[in-house]
């Protein structure tokens, strides 16, 4: 079984003045670009959208770096959805191939239709050899796919969590991401007629090669500022209140300061707010708090440490501050 997806066409909702506007063309400025993201639900801020504006701009990929649940990989879906593009995803993990990641033969079909053609006694060995290593017995796994048009529009390649992955791979993604072109021994070499728009996104568990880093445009994917946040679980979280949500935003900022282990994600943000209104809170309290930090933290030590009295104190300063504002 392979952990990769394949094309993935996304249907999230879209401003359709907006999609339509981004259709042919890529956005022409930093504002049309952060107008696009937010459009697609995605609430970024203007370093963010300035180089991705530079990266469309310049054919560059877009190096993303960042801890979890940041909103790395969100950028790629809404960048397929805002241009209409389709998405290919290669989810990279520990001992990713060439095979699982390029391309590889059709064994079993080459096998049917050797047996086939002896069967028939059709043997010449040239013909033969031709006709199994075709096209049509070519599994084209995603850095393949990329390199194709869809509807005559290039994808958008996300080469999600390449920390993940080897340098043996790390090697031959820099070949690619050169000439957009791969070559199989058999049939050729097939090359972009439009390179893909490329994002590719680390959680930094070990340092990628500058060699790569060098073709590409860097940003850090930092948490979100309060504001923003706020805006994020205000636009995702349909239905919660003014206040209930301010005191999550303040609550998981003043926790990422408590020199945990794993500090909460926008994800888990997110889930959180979910699961409060699951519960039908309208506001924090320390039993809620203390029942639900299995949402938030992932770690016990971090749950602990929390549960002991970092949690009631944190807790206690986001009430008087949201009081006093
Ligand atoms: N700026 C943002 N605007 C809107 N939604 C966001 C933003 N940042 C994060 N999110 C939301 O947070 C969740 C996590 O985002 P995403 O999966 O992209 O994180 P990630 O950085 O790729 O995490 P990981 O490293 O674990 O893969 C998604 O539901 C996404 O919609
Ligand atoms: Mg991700």
């Amino acid at each position: 079984m392979y952990l990769i997806t394949g094309v993935i066409l996304q249907k999230t909702p879209f401003a359709k003045e907006i999609r339509l506007k981004m259709q042919k063309n890529l956005p022409d400025s930093i504002d049309a670009t952060l107008e696009m993201l937010n459009g697609g639900g995605y609430v970024a801020d203007r370093a963010l959208a300035t180089v991705l504006y530079l990266s469309l701009k310049m054919g560059r990929p877009l190096f993303l770096e960042g801890e979890a649940g940041v909103g790395k990989t969100e950028i790629a879906k809404v960048l397929s959805s805002a241009l209409n593009r389709p998405l290919i995803r290669l989810q990279c993990y520990e001992g990713l191939d060439i095979s699982s990641a390029v391309y590889e033969w059709n064994y079993a079909a080459q096998m049917v239709q050797i047996r086939m053609r002896e069967a028939s006694g059709q043997v010449n060995r040239d013909a033969m050899e031709d006709d199994v290593f075709s096209e049509k017995f070519l599994i084209r796994r995603p850095l393949l796919q990329a390199l194709e048009q869809v509807d005559g529009r290039a994808p958008i390649l996300l080469i999600d969590e390449l920390d993940r992955t080897d340098e043996a791979f790390e090697a031959y993604l820099l070949e690619i991401l050169s000439d957009f072109q791969v070559t199989i021994p058999e049939l050729g070499t097939i090359k972009a007629k439009e390179p893909p728009i490329v994002i590719i996104t680390t959680n930094r568990t070990r340092e990628i090669h500058d060699a790569l880093k060098r073709r590409c445009l860097y940003h850090w994917v930092d948490y979100p500022d309060v504001a923003r946040e706020l805006q994020i679980v205000q636009n995702k979280v349909p239905g919660i209140s003014a206040e209930l949500s301010k005191e999550i935003v303040a609550y998981v900022q003043k926790l990422r300061n408590q020199d945990l282990f794993k500090n909460p994600g926008v994800a888990e943000t997110l889930d959180w707010a979910t699961a409060l209104i699951e519960l039908d809170k309208l506001a924090l309290d320390p039993q809620t708090v203390s029942d639900t930090l299995g949402v938030l933290l992932k770690y016990q030590d971090d749950i602990a440490k929390i549960e002991a009295d970092a949690g009631t104190q944190i807790l206690k300063e986001v009430k008087q501050e949201l009081a006093s504002a």
